[in-house]
């Protein structure tokens, strides 16, 4: 199948809403020629994946974590991580948030984004774009999405920390967690000779998948909570709430060791 551009779907999206009738059949038809959806959205009454595995989803996590985030953004900015179909995007858009900059690897998604956000007459960026390239994005967001897609990269801190230069306010976080999901506090340094602190199952920790769990290879690194609350702490995030069990909103704190992220001076050996 040809994949759509972007002035296919604004066509397309455009006749579905001509003579102001939302036409249901052509528009579902159109929903399942975009393949498969990992977003269940609605448009305008269709469900874009009705029979998720994980349920009514990212609603489920959405509706956990709505309340942390203000319902007028007065024009915020927002940066969308990984926005698989722009479920993120379109609330944040929805709450008046003004520039919205969805990213993703994935065309087969972005597609389902684009589509979506015009059905929907939303203006929202989509753009082809790692998260190992956020760098090249200019300037900081007010509101930045990471949700979804540390446990699906093979350099997930690497990552972290250079989505960390792009939050100007706050970082919303999630990431799938197996193990321990107990946090507790630890000593900042432990004798060469204590190994029995490795064995205690909270201690901070990230499982690295060699094949595929879930029956996907993508997964690389799951965190346990004490692991994933230590990383976050130690790109020098501040832990505002943890509105659901996988999710974390933060601030930057100290993310600058003198006038450099850690991750450059890491990269160029001076840490
Ligand atoms: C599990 S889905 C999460 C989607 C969405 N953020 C959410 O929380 O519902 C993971 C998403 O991350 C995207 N992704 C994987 N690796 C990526 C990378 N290196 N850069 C940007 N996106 C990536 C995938 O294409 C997919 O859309």
């Amino acid at each position: 199948m040809e994949r759509a551009s972007s002035n296919d779907l604004k066509l397309v999206s455009m006749s579905l809403h001509s003579s102001s009738q939302i036409d249901a059949e052509a528009l579902s038809r159109r929903v399942h020629e975009l393949g498969d959806w990992f977003h269940n959205l609605n448009l305008h009454g269709v469900p874009t994946a009705p029979n998720h595995f994980l349920g009514d989803f990212p609603n489920i996590k959405w509706n956990k974590i709505a309340g942390e985030i203000p319902q007028e953004l007065a024009g915020a900015t927002v940066l969308d991580i990984g926005c698989n179909a722009g479920f993120y995007s379109i609330q944040m858009k929805r709450r008046g948030a003004g520039r919205v900059l969805g990213i993703d690897i994935d065309d087969r998604y972005l597609n389902q984004a684009r589509f979506a956000a015009n059905t929907l007459q939303l203006d929202i960026e989509f753009e082809k774009r790692s998260v190992y390239d956020v760098e090249s994005i200019q300037g900081q967001f007010d509101y930045v999405f990471l949700m979804g897609v540390f446990y699906h990269l093979r350099y997930p801190l690497y990552a972290l920390d250079q989505v960390i230069k792009k939050v100007a306010g706050k970082l919303i976080f999630q990431t799938m967690l197996r193990g321990s999901r107990v946090a507790r506090e630890w000593e900042p340094d432990y004798s060469f000779w204590n190994e029995d602190v490795f064995l205690e199952q909270d201690f901070p920790s990230m499982y690295f998948i060699e094949h595929k769990y879930s029956g996907d290879q993508t997964n690389w690194w799951i965190p346990n909570r004490g692991g994933m609350e230590g990383m976050l702490r130690s790109g020098g995030l501040r832990v505002l709430s943890h509105p659901e069990e996988e999710t974390w909103i933060c601030e930057p704190g100290d993310v600058k060791r003198g006038s450099e992220y850690v991750v450059d001076l890491e990269l160029r050996g001076a840490l």
